[in-house]
C-alpha cells in the first residue's frame, strides 16, 4: 500500500492544478454550516472526487468540494463537506483532508459542527467554543505505523484546542455582542443518537456537547503541528431527564441559524491572525 505521505503528496500535487494559493488556515464546515465557503474571495472550487485519494462525500447537505480564496485578507482553504466515521470511511480517510490542508501550507485549523448539548445550561441556538475533547469514538486516526514525516508517535493533547485562539474568539464576541459558550466535546461514532442513559454518561464524564465528528480531525491537526480552533453549533438538547425524540431538520434548521455568528467571529478572528512567516508551514 501506498504511504499516506505519498497519497498526501499526490492529492496536493492536483490541486495545485486548480490553484496555487498558498492557504494559512484551513476551515472544516460541519452540518448546516456549508455557507462559509459561500463568501470566499477569488475562490477556486476543487469537488473532492477530482482530488486523488479523497472519499466521496455521502451525506446530504454537504456539498463534498475544497474551495481555496481568501476570507477578508487570509487566504484560506474551505472544507465544505466533511467525512464521518458512522458513512463507512476509515479514521485515516475521514481525516485526509486535513493531511491535504497541512501540506497546501496551512498552520491553523478551524472546525465546526452540529451538536447535541449535555450542559443543562446550553441552548438550542447557542455557539459553543470547543475547550477540549473526549474520544469515545473507540478509535483512533493514528493508529497503525507512525510516518514520522507527518507527526510524532505520541503526539501530546494537554492543548488540542490553542488558548490563544480561544480566548481572541471570545475578546472578539464580547466586542461584538455575540454570546458563546465554552466547553468540552464529546465525539462519538453514531449514526444512531444516544440514550437517555448514554447522555447522562456523557454528562458524568465531564462533556458539554456531543456529536459524530471533529475529534478525528483534531487529532490529525495536533499531530500535524497545526493551531486548532472549534465551534459547536448546539442544534439540540440532550437532557436526559427531558428527553424529545431528535428531529434531524430541525437540527440543520438551527445549525443554519447559528451560522451568521459563527461567520462573524471566524472573519474577525482571521482579521487578527498574525501573517505566516514564510517557509513556517
Ligand atoms: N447527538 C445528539 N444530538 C446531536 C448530535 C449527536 O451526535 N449531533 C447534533 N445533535
Amino acid at each position: 500500500m501506498a504511504l499516506l505521505s505519498d497519497q498526501v503528496r499526490e492529492a496536493t500535487a492536483s490541486v495545485r492544478n486548480h490553484s496555487t494559493l498558498e492557504a494559512q488556515v484551513a476551515i472544516i464546515l460541519g452540518t448546516g454550516l456549508g455557507s462559509l465557503a459561500e463568501r470566499l474571495s477569488d475562490a477556486v472550487r476543487v469537488p473532492y472526487e477530482a482530488i486523488p485519494h479523497f472519499p466521496a462525500a455521502t451525506v446530504e447537505d454537504h456539498a463534498g468540494e475544497m474551495v481555496l480564496g481568501y476570507l477578508g485578507e487570509v487566504p484560506v482553504v474551505a472544507l465544505s463537506g466533511r467525512f464521518h466515521v458512522y458513512e463507512g470511511y476509515s479514521l485515516q480517510e475521514v481525516t485526509f483532508p486535513v493531511r491535504v490542508a497541512k501540506a497546501l501550507g496551512v498552520d491553523t485549523l478551524i472546525v465546526s459542527n452540529a451538536a447535541g448539548g449535555l450542559n443543562p445550561q446550553f441552548k438550542a441556538g447557542d455557539l459553543m467554543l470547543i475547550s477540549d475533547h473526549i474520544n469515545q469514538m473507540g478509535d483512533n486516526p493514528l493508529i497503525g505505523p507512525n510516518d514520522d514525516s507527518l507527526g510524532p508517535r505520541f503526539p501530546d493533547m494537554c492543548e488540542p484546542y490553542t488558548e490563544s485562539l480561544l480566548a481572541l474568539v471570545e475578546e472578539k464576541a464580547l466586542a461584538l455582542g455575540i454570546k458563546t459558550q465554552r466547553g468540552v466535546y464529546l465525539a462519538c461514532s453514531g449514526p444512531c443518537l444516544e440514550t437517555r442513559a448514554e447522555y447522562r454518561f456523557m454528562r458524568t464524564i465531564g462533556a458539554d456537547a456531543v456529536g459524530m465528528s471533529t475529534v478525528p480531525e483534531v487529532i490529525v491537526a495536533v499531530h500535524a503541528g497545526l493551531k486548532v480552533l472549534g465551534f459547536s453549533a448546539i442544534t439540540d438538547e440532550c437532557f436526559p431527564d427531558a428527553l424529545k425524540p431528535v428531529d434531524i431538520d430541525k437540527i440543520i434548521a438551527t445549525a443554519n441559524a447559528v451560522e451568521p455568528k459563527l461567520t462573524q467571529l471566524v472573519e474577525a478572528v482571521l482579521r487578527e491572525l498574525p501573517p505566516m512567516a514564510k517557509g513556517s508551514a
